[in-house]
């Protein structure tokens, strides 16, 4: 899966951030294994998994970073934004608070990362559609104020993951 070839021309860092249990890590494991589990477990500390992909002729190695959205669990903040070129900013479409959250993350993230970081704000859980709680228009306006790339995905239904990581790995390309 991801067709890793022998040489690698290009390794970039991708961080993952948002409110717990909106679906970072079962987003990751979509795009790096296919995989995606209903019981997940809450991420502790920093984790990371990578897939190598040929874009432009180029294989490009994603280094996807998956940190804890719980406070109490998540490792330095300064060692997980450093170096990254694309970061991923997820909410639940079925908790408006996780969106409502998206403001501060977006402000953690410019005050530690690169001025020229590629962002993408990601509206998880679209096979929930009937406890859907932020609409699609109210994210579609603040991505654009915001200056974001944005798109709505499901880690269960594989819908737009992979659109949404090319998106972002196109861009910084
Ligand atoms: P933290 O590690 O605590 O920050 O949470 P997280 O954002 O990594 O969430 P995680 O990926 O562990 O997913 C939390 C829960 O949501 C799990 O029960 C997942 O199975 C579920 N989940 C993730 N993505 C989807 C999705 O697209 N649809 C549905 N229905 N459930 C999902
Ligand atoms: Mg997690």
């Amino acid at each position: 899966y991801g067709d890793a070839s022998q040489k690698i021309d290009y390794v970039f860092k991708v961080v993952l951030i948002g409110d717990s249990a909106v679906g970072k890590s079962q987003i990751l494991s979509r795009f790096a294994r296919n995989e995606f589990s209903l019981d997940s477990k809450a991420t502790i500390g920093v984790e990371f998994q990578t897939r190598t992909l040929v874009i432009d002729h180029k294989s490009v190695k994603a280094q996807i970073w998956d940190t804890a959205g719980q406070e109490r669990y998540r490792a330095v903040t300064s060692a997980y934004y450093r170096g990254a070129v694309g970061a991923m900013l997820v909410y639940d479409i079925t908790k408006r608070q996780t969106f409502d959250h998206i403001p501060r993350w977006l402000e953690e993230l410019r005050s530690h990362a690169d001025k020229n970081i590629v962002i993408i704000l990601i509206g998880n859980k679209t096979d929930l559609e009937d406890q859907r709680a932020v609409p699609t228009e109210d994210a579609k306006e603040f991505a654009e104020k915001e200056g974001l790339f944005f798109l709505e995905t499901s880690a269960l239904e594989a819908t737009n993951v992979e659109t949404a990581f090319l998106t972002v790995l196109t861009e910084i390309f």
